[in-house]
This record gives structure tokens, C-alpha cells and sequence, in this order.
């Protein structure tokens, strides 16, 4: 259950990752300066207002003096109209830096994402990534929008308050600060509880993420093996512990703020009573009575802000932590500083020289793999499942780094090329072929302008590809789906042929389809591949042996090592592995065909 321990909140205040993401506001901070300037603005439009309301009673209503009435109630309606423009000023900037700063936070994790190595990919389940990009970025924007610069406006009201208070009579302030204690304890209270809801929620609605992802991804499976009463139940399970550690947290919160309001009605009651008894004794004036009922009633709001602002600093504290966990999560295959520049033009010569590889500890898949590919040579991998045939593929392409050994593309070691002129040489074909979401030619282009149109409807051609795409209601503009559900997996594999060829790479790197597709297809692909590999270093590993029958030599791996190696014929003459597939696969057909 690592996926979720995660989810456990850490400190609720952190100097060293505050820093940090105060460096995010650092931008906008013209926009936060108007903000807070506007925040403190309102704050003291509204500790005006009671004072107002004072003097209004003190000195005009008591003195009957109407003219100086009318003057102050029409400073009463600019300081509400002021306010009311300070307020629209603060919301606004602040939102707008929010969601600027999400923005920001959004594209620097999905680029690095974007540098991050296979390996990485293999640990971490595509939803939590997803869950750093959407729910903990949103969690950061709350804290700017809402968290960070207006507790500024709070702290400012708090004191603001008390001050003004002390200031019109220190008897009834201390009248009215009596209830401060009580207050303390209610919102500790709410604050511990709160935070334990949270944080059952927040691992909720993770494990309803992940299963959610899990179970959509293969949802045919759940269908075809009836599982769904199963899954349902599962889901209704995760769902319901969800709503009701939400309605826990309800709890709290409709017990905190009726809570508050009764301290409130507590403090305003203490006022009159002290408060009308020095009125009555002449000790003080009215205003000033109403004027601390009406300051108590706002005494109390920005305490109960700060509870819920301290809330979204924790959750904005964890999430944050998360974020840059994985924004520093170092990037383990990358360019080097100085890399070689490849010859110009390409030659295409692959090499490996006594490669060794594990993808955990030291449980080797590949073991001690040497062969060299000279430029347009033709070759194909065969082995049973699992012998590492995609490993050789992917240590090529450098998504993973060898363990022992060296790969040379033209001479050089690939770990002294830049990464793109790696992988610029060569097209590559996967096992399970990609699409996106995305017109047919979108995806044969793949966002290169410099495939003009007719290239893209050349390289269809050449594939056989055109014969069905020209059956599509709109041709080569036709949508794909996501991940090319609309296709079937025949089609899928001659579009990616078709991207293949497109970028005329130097070298041609192929993983074969391991599901058959049916014989008038098989045709095709394997015409298809033939002018794939036409004038271009190839290496091809095939599933069915047919494929790969006239390459120049066939390496036989079994078990990570390299076995056997020769033509067709010759290793058919050797009598040893490779005879011994070919045979099964032989017989299969002799059955296929008798049945
Ligand atoms: N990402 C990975 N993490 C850990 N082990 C892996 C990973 N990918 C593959 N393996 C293991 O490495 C071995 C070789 O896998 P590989 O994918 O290279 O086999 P293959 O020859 O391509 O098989 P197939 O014919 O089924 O495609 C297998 O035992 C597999 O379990
Ligand atoms: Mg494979």
C-alpha cells in the first residue's frame, strides 16, 4: 500500500518548502502587492465602520446635531463603496495569481515528466502522476488564492480590532477578550479533528482514483470474465468508507462554526450586560457600547478564516511536498554535457559489445550480448517469451542505461550521444503500437511539419495502408480514439509502419505485433515491412519466423543469451534452438491448415 502511505500529512508548517513556494509568487509580485495593499486597505475600511457608527451616536445623535449626521452617514456609504471596490480588487488579483502560478507549477511538472526516464515509469502508477498534475497542483492554487497573502488581511483585522477596542474603553475590551480562551479551545479542537478527516480523505480519494484508472483501463476484461458484481462491490466499498470519512468531517464543521457564533453571542451578551451597566452608571457612552457589540460580531470571522486558512496551508504543505519530491526526482538517462556530435551523414552501424542488464538488483535478462549490425544489414531476433528481446530494443533507444558492457552507434558509445541524435537515427516500431487521440495523418506525422501531406499519403501507400484508410468516412482526416481503440490491431501496426517510414530514420527498429492478425493482413504487413527495411539498418524481432526468414542473420536468444546466429538456412542446419521454434511454429501451421 505504498501508493497511499504517501498520502500521510507531514508537518503543517514548513520553512524550507514555504521558501520554495514563495519562489512561485516571486513573478507576480506586483499583482500580490496590489492584493495586499487592497487587503489591508479593506481590513481598515471595515474596522472604520463601528467607529463610524460611534461617532454617529455619540456625537451627532446625542447632540441632535442632523447636519453632522448627514455628513458622516455619506462617509459611511463611501467607506461601503470603497470597501466594496477593495474587495473586488483583492479577489480578483489573487485568483488570477492562483491560477497563474497552477499554470506555471503545471507545465514545470509536466516537462519534467516529459525527461523522466522509462524506469521511472515502470515504478510509479500513471494515476498518482496524474494525481501530482490535477489535485495537488489545485491544492497549491487554493493556497495562493486563497491562503497565503489574505491571512495578511486576518492578522491585520485581529489586532486591528483589539487595538481600537483598548483604545475606546479597556474594561469592556477585557470583557470582551474573557471569551478568547474558550475560543482557543473550540478551534484546537476543530483543528485536530479536522486535520485526521482530511488526511481519510485525502487517502480515499486516492485509492478511488487508482482503482478507478485500473478498472476503466481494463474494463473489457472485467466485462469478458463477468467480473462486474465483483468490481462493483469493490468499488462500493472504496466509495462509501470515502463519503463517510466526508461526513465525519462534516461533523466537525457544522459543530466549529455554530460554535463560534455561540462564543460570539457569548462575548455580545458580556458586553451589554458590563457594557449596559457603565452606560447606565454613566461610565460610558452608547456608541461606544454599540460600537463594541458590532466590532465583537467581526472579532470572531477571522478567527474562524484562520482555522480554515490553516487547513489549506497543511493540505498545501503535503501536497507541495509531493510535487517536489517528483519535480527533483533526478533524471537518470539524460544528454550529456558534451556530446559527441554523430558523423553526418549516419551510417547506421549498431553494436553490442558484452551487454549486461537487470532492470532490478542483479536478476540479469540480458547476460553478456555481443553483435554488430553493419550499415543496411537486415537482421531479426527471435526467442521464446521473455528471453529479452524487447530489452535489446530498449537499451538501443536508451531508455534504460546497460549494467555492464557498451552499445556503439557508428563507433559511439550511446551514452556519449545526445539523446536526440539517438534517437533522431532511428523509427521505431513497438510491440504494442501508440496512436493518439487524433486524425490518421496527425499520427503518422506526429507533429512534424516538415512531412508535407504528401509525403504522409506516400508513406500510407507504401504500407498498404491506403486500401483501408480509404474506406474510412473521411480518409486520412479521419479521427482516431484514444490510444487508437477505433482501429483494429492490423490497421494500428500498418499506421505505425507508416510513421515509420515517414521520418525516414537510418536505422529501423521493430518489435513485432505478438497477436495474429489474419493471413490476408499478414500479407500486407509483411510487404509493408519489406519496403520498410529496404536501404535501412534493421533489426526486427518477429514472433513468427516467416517474417524474418530472408534477413541477412538471425540472432536466436534464449534466456538473455545470445545462442545461436546465422542465416535461415544455417541455423535450420545447425539443428538447435532455432530448429526446434521453426518446428513448433511449422507444425502449428500443418494444424491450423488441417483444422
Ligand atoms: N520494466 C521491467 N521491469 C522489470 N522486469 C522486466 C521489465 N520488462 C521486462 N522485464 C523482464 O525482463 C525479461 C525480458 O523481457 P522482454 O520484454 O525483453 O522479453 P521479450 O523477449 O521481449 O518477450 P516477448 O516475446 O514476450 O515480447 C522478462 O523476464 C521480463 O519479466
Ligand atoms: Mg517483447
Amino acid at each position: 500500500m505504498s501508493a497511499y502511505e504517501e498520502e500521510a500529512l507531514g508537518k503543517a508548517y514548513d520553512a524550507r518548502l514555504m521558501r520554495r513556494l514563495l519562489t512561485y509568487l516571486w513573478p507576480y509580485r506586483r499583482t500580490v502587492a496590489v492584493a495586499l495593499v487592497a487587503i489591508i486597505g479593506h481590513s481598515a475600511l471595515q474596522l472604520a465602520q463601528p467607529y463610524l457608527t460611534k461617532l454617529a451616536i455619540d456625537s451627532y445623535i446625542a447632540t441632535g446635531d442632523l447636519a453632522g449626521l448627514n455628513q458622516i452617514a455619506l462617509v459611511f456609504l463611501f467607506v461601503l463603496l470603497g470597501a466594496f471596490i477593495l474587495e473586488y480588487v483583492r479577489t480578483y488579483t489573487l485568483q488570477m495569481t492562483g491560477q497563474r502560478i497552477m499554470f506555471d507549477l503545471r507545465m514545470q511538472v509536466y516537462g519534467h515528466l516529459q525527461k523522466l526516464d522509462v524506469r521511472f515509469f515502470d515504478r510509479n502508477p500513471v494515476g498518482r502522476l496524474m494525481t501530482r498534475v490535477t489535485t495537488d497542483v489545485d491544492v497549491l492554487n487554493e493556497l495562493f488564492a486563497s491562503g497565503v497573502v489574505a491571512i495578511f488581511g486576518d492578522v491585520f483585522m485581529l489586532i486591528g480590532i483589539m487595538a481600537v477596542l483598548l483604545s475606546m474603553d479597556w474594561r469592556l475590551a477585557l470583557v470582551a477578550f474573557s471569551v478568547l480562551p474558550l475560543i482557543v479551545m473550540v478551534t484546537q479542537w476543530f483543528r485536530r479533528h479536522v486535520r485526521e478527516t482530511y488526511r481519510t480523505v485525502r487517502i480515499w480519494i486516492a485509492r478511488i482514483n487508482a482503482y478507478l484508472q485500473e478498472h476503466i483501463t481494463g474494463m473489457v476484461t472485467v466485462q469478458v470474465f463477468q467480473r462486474e458484481k465483483r468490481s462493483f462491490d469493490a468499488f462500493d466499498g472504496i466509495n462509501r468508507t470515502h463519503r463517510d470519512a466526508n461526513v465525519a468531517s462534516i461533523f466537525f464543521y457544522a459543530v466549529f462554526y455554530p460554535a463560534i457564533e455561540l462564543v460570539g453571542a457569548l462575548a455580545a451578551s458580556l458586553i451589554i450586560w458590563f457594557g449596559g451597566g457603565w452606560v447606565l452608571d454613566e461610565s460610558l457612552t452608547l456608541g461606544v457600547l454599540v460600537a463594541f457589540l458590532l466590532y465583537a460580531q467581526r472579532f470572531f470571522r477571522p478567527i474562524s478564516d484562520m482555522s480554515e486558512k490553516f487547513n489549506i496551508l497543511q493540505s498545501a504543505m503535503a501536497s507541495s511536498e509531493r510535487i517536489f519530491a517528483l519535480l527533483d526526482t533526478p533524471v537518470e538517462v539524460s544528454s550529456p554535457t558534451k556530446p559527441t556530435p554523430r558523423p553526418a551523414p549516419a551510417r547506421g552501424r549498431l553494436e553490442f559489445d558484452g551487454v549486461w542488464f537487470a532492470y532490478v538488483d542483479d536478476n540479469y535478462v540480458l547476460r553478456d550480448v555481443s553483435f554488430v549490425v553493419e550499415p543496411g544489414q537486415r537482421i531479426g531476433i527471435v526467442g521464446a517469451t521473455g528471453a529479452g528481446k524487447t530489452t535489446i530494443i530498449s537499451l538501443l533507444m536508451r531508455f534504460y542505461d546497460v549494467s555492464r558492457g557498451r552499445i556503439l552507434v557508428d563507433g559511439i558509445d550511446i551514452r556519449e550521444l545526445g539523446l536526440s541524435d539517438l534517437r533522431g537515427l532511428s523509427s521505431l516500431v513497438l510491440q504494442d503500437a501508440h496512436l493518439f487521440a487524433g486524425s490518421i495523418a496527425a499520427n503518422v506525422r506526429l507533429g512534424d511539419q516538415t512531412i508535407t501531406d504528401a509525403d504522409v499519403r506516400a508513406a500510407i501507400a507504401s504500407v498498404h495502408a491506403k486500401p483501408f484508410i480509404d474506406q474510412l468516412p473521411a480518409g486520412l482526416a479521419s479521427p482516431v480514439a484514444e490510444r487508437g481503440a477505433t482501429l483494429s490491431v492490423g490497421q494500428k501496426q500498418l499506421v505505425t509502419f507508416a510513421r515509420a517510414l515517414a521520418y525516414e530514420p537510418r536505422v529501423l527498429v521493430l518489435d513485432e505485433a505478438t497477436s495474429s492478425v489474419d493471413t490476408e493482413t499478414e500479407v500486407l504487413i509483411q510487404d509493408a515491412l519489406r519496403v520498410l527495411m529496404t536501404g535501412r539498418t534493421t533489426i526486427a524481432i518477429a514472433h513468427r519466423l516467416s517474417t524474418i526468414q530472408d534477413m541477412d542473420r538471425i540472432l536466436v536468444l534464449h534466456k538473455g543469451q545470445l545462442r545461436e546466429t546465422g542465416t535461415h538456412q544455417e541455423l535450420l542446419a545447425r539443428r538447435g534452438i532455432y530448429y526446434k521454434l521453426y518446428q513448433l511454429q511449422y507444425q502449428e501451421q500443418e494444424i491450423a491448415a488441417a483444422g
